[in-house]
């Protein structure tokens, strides 16, 4: 066998070892990042790898060189550019290339380099068949992803008939055609039907995602990033690398698992999700249904004064960090503070809901942002039980995963969502800037409640004014206490 061809599978055997260990080290917020420059350099190598089997021309090389600085560069200024707020439409932008490249690669070997023989041989077959679900899933992909960005950044609205049965009509109808269109390409996979299923492919991407709420679409997202995974799988049959396949398939995987993780944290059936359209939370957005300020009765507000006094004597805090705090990027007054409280002789650690902020993770990307031990980040089910014995729990720019009415009010859009039982605390002090409702746009019954005080501002002025406050008390210059 030709050296550089044996060379190349060394070179996929490493990128798909790399590739795993990337996948693996994902899972620790410790190992996260160092595992994402090896999941980099494990794509970097695939590609070497895949264009060193292809005995290209040296015209080849330079054009894919051109394209590929063109695409680094534009993936460089816009992770350079990007908030943390907005990853989740960035997520969505990539999986809409991921699937775009699919459909590309099977589009161009359906027109051009389809291997020629009769359906009864196994190779045909296969190939055709590959050929139309890298088609049919990546449209779909493409199309759905971008919908789905555009309506994260509010470009995209929820036309009123999507709420009706008649987009279950159309549906229909655009699989109904993409399906006639997957049935016909394997006998001529350069002929029209090609085009009919690329079409109705891509039509339905859009029909499914355009009338799925707001809240809703991380869940969506997760989702179209393991159909990108099946695409590219897809693809790999179709241009017979192992590798694609490979890293195909853990990308379908990975994206499976998560979907259905965030469907149990936010409480959703993907049935639900993906045929329900916009459900109660989804339908109010991130406004309305009785969260505004006039909704509540018995409301107590209390200085940053009064909050640092109680930090002060207090042996056990707990801060939990929601979307307003990523908001405000208070992150390092946040750390600043819990220095001072644990030189003070207290226990400090932060409550982690997986689905607080606007992606999985969120908070906890925040954190390591401001140096936190990844040690005092605990997550909801260990740390649900040590609120009876928390003295202070600081909520900050939470409200959605605080909500005691998810666990008590069956009439609650939020009910059956695993929340943070900080009602269990002795002292609650929840700071943001007005009685506002958070994504689900719900009143918070724990703001009414008698161990509640709000501490109304911006996270980051309050956080400031907190650490003034206990630095004019002397916390932080004296001893800690034994
Ligand atoms: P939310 O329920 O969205 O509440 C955030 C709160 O932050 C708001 O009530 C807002 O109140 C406050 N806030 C905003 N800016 C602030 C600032 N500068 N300073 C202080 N407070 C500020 O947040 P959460 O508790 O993190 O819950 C997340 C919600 O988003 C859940 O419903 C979840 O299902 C949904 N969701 C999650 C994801 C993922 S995957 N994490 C993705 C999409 C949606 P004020 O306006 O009064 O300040």
């Amino acid at each position: 066998m030709n050296p550089t061809v044996v060379l190349s599978y060394a070179i996929d055997l490493v990128a798909v070892l790399l590739l795993a260990l990337g996948l693996k080290g994902l899972s620790k917020v410790r190992s996260a990042r160092s595992a994402n420059g090896l999941a980099a350099l494990a794509m970097g190598l695939a590609v070497l790898g895949l264009l060193m089997q292809q005995q290209l021309s040296l015209e080849a090389w330079l054009w894919i060189a051109g394209g590929t600085a063109i695409g680094g560069l534009a993936g460089w200024l816009l992770a350079q550019r990007v908030p943390m707020t907005a990853m989740p439409e960035t997520v969505a932008l990539f999986n809409g290339c991921g699937g775009m490249a699919s459909l590309l690669v099977a589009v161009a070997v359906a027109l051009f380099q389809s291997t020629t023989g009769t359906l009864s041989d196994t190779a045909v077959l296969v190939e055709r068949l590959s050929i139309v679900i890298s088609v049919f899933v990546g449209a779909i992909t493409f199309s759905g992803s971008i919908v789905a960005m555009g309506k994260l950044q509010g470009w995209i609205s929820t036309p009123g008939w999507t709420q009706s049965p008649v987009r279950h009509g159309v549906n229909i109808t655009l699989a109904v055609a993409a399906l006639v269109g997957a049935v016909a390409l394997p006998a001529d996979p350069a002929g029209p039907v090609l085009w009919l299923l690329v079409a109705a492919s891509t039509v339905l991407g859009i029909g499914v995602t355009l009338p799925i709420g707001g809240a809703d679409m991380p869940v969506v997202i997760s989702l179209l990033n393991s159909y990108s995974g099946v695409a590219a799988a897809a693809a790999g049959f179709v241009v017979g690398s192992q590798l694609l396949i490979v890293a195909g398939a853990m990308v379908g995987a990975a994206g499976l698992i998560l979907t259905q993780v965030m469907c149990t944290a936010m409480n959703r059936s993907l049935v639900s999700v993906l045929f329900g359209g916009a459900l109660g939370a989804s339908a109010a957005g991130h406004v309305g249904g009785g969260g505004d300020e006039a909704g509540y009765t018995r409301i107590t507000s209390c200085s940053a004064e009064e909050c640092a006094m109680a930090l002060e004597t207090a042996e056990r805090v707990v801060f939990v960090p929601g979307y307003g705090l990523a908001v405000a990027q208070a992150q390092h007054t946040l750390r600043e503070l819990s220095k001072l409280l644990e030189a003070n002789g207290a226990e400090v650690s932060y409550a982690i809901h997986p689905v607080a902020g606007r992606m999985p993770g969120h908070m906890n990307v925040l954190l390591a942002e401001a140096d936190v031990p990844y040690e005092q980040l605990i997550e909801m089910d260990a740390i649900n039980p040590e609120f009876p014995r928390t003295d202070v729990v600081i909520v900050l720019g939470a409200n959605d995963v605080v909500n005691p009415d998810a666990k008590s009010d069956p009439t609650s859009p939020l009910f059956g969502m695993p929340v943070l039982e900080v009602d269990q605390a002795r002292q609650v002090f929840v700071v943001k800037r007005s009685l506002g409702a958070g994504y689900a746009g719900i009143k918070n019954a724990l703001f009414e409640l008698p161990q509640t005080a709000m501490v109304f501002g911006d996270a980051k002025a309050v956080l400031a004014g907190l650490v003034s406050e206990l630095r004019e008390l002397g916390v932080g210059k004296k001893p800690a206490a034994v």
